[in-house]
């Protein structure tokens, strides 16, 4: 099994690109599905859950070619719409295909996620809203057995704000018969980057990006060429990262204003952020203060940054409260950083964290994708060797790890 090998305490200097957005291009490779018409995408990143999509869609009968960051999906026919559970158990973001197949083709049996490291996770939101346009759904056996002869446009209160919920909907909404109003909708960035797609491919949608989202389903969609935008999370890791080892770093092609949450945080821990069209320069100097932070939901404090946060206070100057509200399990990584000598107290759902004035390298293990980017920042920080084990993690939803933090000056290396 994959180990990430860091030799700690070197400040950051250097400059990285910044990749497609995982969160968008999954999503997006399930719009395929809607219909027989080829989409082209640039700009997705090379992740494993990307070849994972690839893998379920082609499973599908949904033709893909893959090459350098373009894909092509045609789904001509879709000669099987079902998400198996072995696919489905390595990675959540399946239950997208619920609503494309649901609109396109009227059936769908899709392998419930099941939980995972960071919590339960149900999908009971998808299901509501779903029968809400006409569907029936049946839970059998671990599998959701969705079928609708046309789905019927319908007003959805979404009980919580759930980010794919508000995907899969808004996907299945657009072949749907009449007007589909969904309110307490998610506003990721990445919720707007699909309904940019869906629109190119004919969709009539408006709100995106706010907590309305209404569609106008239409007979059918066509195709369409998109750009997945830039990953508001990898650019605001490598941040991150620089905040806590020191030095100066500058991404190129990255979104500024999806981040807006994580550089007021990064200033207010003393970093010198310039913002220059889609280039971001961070420069540290000196160990950071402490800063607080409360996840929520987009334009909030991302809780996808809260892992590395927390190991950013673990050298800073003060202390830190970290409060987690999206998920209920997603502190593991505390556990791991007080190995390297972190001072964490946990109270509930929130992290007390007292800044030392040094890490000390040691062996740690990732438990999920964005605690395993809590570790490698711990260790870039830390005095002495950090070794992360379970990277296949960090392959998850860091394209080329080690060659950017190499290109950022960092001593990393991948050892068996
Ligand atoms: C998306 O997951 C992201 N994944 C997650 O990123 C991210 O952490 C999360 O949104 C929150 O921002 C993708 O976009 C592929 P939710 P999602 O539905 O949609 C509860 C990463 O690291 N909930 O917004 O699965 C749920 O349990 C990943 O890239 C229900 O109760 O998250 C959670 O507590 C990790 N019922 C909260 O809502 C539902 O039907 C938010 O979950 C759906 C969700």
């Amino acid at each position: 099994m994959d180990k990430l090998r860091i030799r700690g305490a070197r400040p950051l200097e250097g400059e990285v690109g910044v990749s497609g957005a995982k969160n968008a291009a999954l999503p997006i490779m399930c719009a395929a599905l809607l219909t027989g018409a080829p989409l082209r995408l640039a700009n997705v990143p090379r992740l494993m859950d990307v070849a994972t999509m690839r893998r379920l869609l082609a499973q599908m009968g949904v033709a893909v070619e893959h090459r350098e960051g373009e894909v092509t999906l045609q789904a001509h026919e879709i000669r099987d719409p079902t998400a198996p559970y072995e696919l489905v158990r390595t990675m959540r973001a399946s239950v997208l295909v619920l609503g494309p197949l649901l609109a396109r083709c009227g059936r769908a049996k899709v392998s419930l996620p099941g939980g995972c490291a960071i919590g339960q996770r149900p999908v009971d939101q998808h299901i509501k809203g779903l029968q809400a346009m006409g569907a029936t759904v049946s839970v059998e056996h671990g599998y959701m057995h969705a079928a609708a002869a046309r789905l019927r446009g319908a007003r959805i209160v979404m009980d919580l704000v759930t980010v794919t919920g508000t995907e899969n909907l808004m996907m299945a909404a657009t072949l749907a018969e009449g007007t589909t109003l969904l309110e307490n909708a998610a506003r990721e960035p990445e919720v707007v980057d699909l309904a940019r797609c869906l629109q190119a491919m004919g969709a009539r949608i408006e709100g995106a990006g706010s907590d309305v989202i209404r569609i106008e389903g239409v007979a059918s969609l066509a195709g369409a060429a998109h750009r997945v935008m830039p990953d508001r999370i990898e650019a605001a890791t490598y941040l991150a990262a620089a905040a806590a080892a020191g030095g100066r770093v500058r991404l190129r092609g990255a979104a500024a204003d999806s981040l807006d949450a994580s550089l007021e945080k990064l200033r207010e821990a003393g970093a010198a952020i310039a913002v220059r069209g889609d280039t971001i320069e961070l420069e540290m100097s000196g160990r950071p203060q402490a800063v607080s932070v409360r996840t929520a939901p987009y334009p909030g404090f991302a809780t996808d940054m809260q892992a590395q946060f927390m190991a950013l206070a673990t050298v800073a100057r003060g202390t830190a409260v970290i409060t987690e509200t999206i998920f209920e399990n997603r502190f593991m990584h505390a556990l791991e950083l007080q190995r390297l000598g972190a001072d964490i107290a946990i109270q509930g759902n929130s992290a007390v964290v007292r800044g030392v004035e040094r890490l000390q390298g040691a062996a740690v293990m990732a438990t999920d994708l964005r605690a395993s980017a809590g570790l490698v920042i711990a260790g870039l920080a830390a005095e002495g060797e950090t070794v992360v084990d379970r990277i296949y993690h960090l392959d998850r939803g860091y394209e080329a790890l080690e060659q950017k933090l190499g290109a950022l000056g960092a001593d990393v290396a991948r050892v068996r």
